[in-house]
């Protein structure tokens, strides 16, 4: 057991010429690596599978995100007890565990199976308004992410006709360049746009959307308030379309840099959900990692993090460790990937999962067959990915 401070490398780690798709390695031999986050705090970075899967479920690590201690991964603007009520991704138990336990049944696989004739009706139609456009055209913009935005907006019962309003503010949310006043500004307008919609929803009554039954079953009967299901909402249309949509481009690209694997998906349909699990675990897009606070002493891969001190669970190393995986940088369709662990472990394990693997397999079962010829448009050395919390692709040209 290790208990000296080794030296500190400066996180997240930067390869200007290397292959965006892969994560850059710790610089460091240490298995648990001592990091300077970009807001000059220190940190443990925890990057072993079995370490990563220990600390994420381990009731001795907290993801408060309003402790002063907490190890935020770039600064935040101080947000006062009503900007942050609802954001349950940033809470522990007992307030996480209600908030979880009220949409757990939303997002359930039988809940998400019904939702399957409109995911394929939406993908189906994305595809032939982009085909109809013409060739070549960006598949970000007309099918990465306009699909799981109509499918978010359509479950929470948020009008789509919105999208470039609420999409805008979410890029700026989870751009990890964004700079105060941006973040503030964009927290507080979606915030606004979506009390505004809870108003409504509380004022008609129905029950056809999730924020409609929230408002009737749970505000109405005075279990959480008005502002925590305005969060709730927040939290749910930010991270119900823009992973997803980062997930369905680099997805495509992954694929169409692999033709022989993409060949044997075209052939074999059934290899689709191992294709989805693969894809999940070969991109690992939340890759800055999640950031939890120790509250008790506990000793991770040999080192001990101490009560105060915070800790990364770098979930992108985590998914290409090869005492886990083989070969953990090849992306084969074949392996059992589904330990990975690309929508997080434990409490907070991504609520939004299945909805989020029935839209994948969807997207891509039918794009692969409908546009046979797909093809990447020009110079792949073009491309620009995004440098955010949650790794994507600005634009895909493609061709078919
Ligand atoms: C949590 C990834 C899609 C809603 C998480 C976490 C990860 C993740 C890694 C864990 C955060 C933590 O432990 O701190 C992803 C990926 C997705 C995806 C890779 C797409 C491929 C979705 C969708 C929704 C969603 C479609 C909405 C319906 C949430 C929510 C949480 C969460 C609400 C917080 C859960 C909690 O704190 O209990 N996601 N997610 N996600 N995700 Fe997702």
């Amino acid at each position: 057991m290790s208990d000296t401070l080794a030296p500190t490398h400066r996180f997240p780690f930067v390869q200007p010429n290397g292959d965006p798709l892969v994560p850059v390695p710790s610089p460091g031999s240490e298995r648990v690596a001592r990091i300077t986050l970009p807001t000059g705090r220190e940190a443990w970075l925890v990057s072993h599978h079995d370490d990563v899967r220990q600390l994420l479920r381990s009731p001795d690590f907290s993801s408060d995100f309003s402790h002063p201690l907490f190890p935020l991964l770039r600064e935040a603007p101080l947000l006062d007890e009503s900007r942050r009520a609802g954001f349950f991704i940033g809470m522990d138990a007992p307030d996480h565990t209600m908030f979880r336990r009220f949409l757990t049944p939303e997002f359930m696989i039988k809940a998400m199976r019904r939702l399957e004739p409109l995911i394929r009706e939406t993908v189906v139609e994305s595809i032939e308004s982009m085909r109809a456009a013409g060739s070549p055209a960006d598949l970000v913009e007309w099918f990465a992410l306009p699909v799981p935005s109509m499918i978010i907006c359509h479950l929470l019962g948020v009008p789509y006709s919105d999208h470039a309003f609420f999409q805008q503010r979410s890029r700026t949310l989870l751009n990890r360049k964004s700079s105060m006043p941006e973040l503030r500004a964009a927290g507080d307008e979606l915030r606004g746009y979506l009390a505004d919609l809870v108003a409504v929803k509380q004022r008609d009554g129905g029950t056809d959307d999730l924020l409609g039954r929230l408002a009737v079953e749970r505000v109405a009967t005075g279990e959480i308030t008005a502002q925590e299901l305005v969060g709730i909402s927040v939290l749910l249309l930010v991270a119900g379309h823009e992973t997803t949509a980062n997930m369905i481009g680099l997805g495509t690209l992954v694929l169409l840099r692999h033709p022989d694997q993409l060949a044997q998906l075209r052939e074999r349909p059934e290899l689709i959900d191992g294709a989805v699990e693969e894809l999940l675990r070969y991109l690992t897009i939340v890759r800055t990692g999640l950031p939890r606070l120790a509250v008790a002493d506990t000793e991770i891969g040999g080192q001990v993090i101490r009560a105060g001190e915070g800790a990364i669970a770098l979930l992108s190393a985590a998914n290409r460790d090869p005492e886990a995986f083989a070969r953990p940088d090849e992306f084969d369709l074949h392996r059992a990937a589904h330990s990975h662990m690309a929508f997080g472990f434990g409490v907070h394990q991504c609520i939004g999962q299945p909805l989020a693997r029935s839209e994948l397999r969807i997207a891509f079962a039918e794009l692969t067959t409908r546009l046979p010829g797909l093809a990447l448009a020009g110079d792949q050395t073009d491309l620009v990915f995004r440098d955010s919390t949650v790794f994507g692709v600005e634009r895909l040209p493609v061709t078919w």
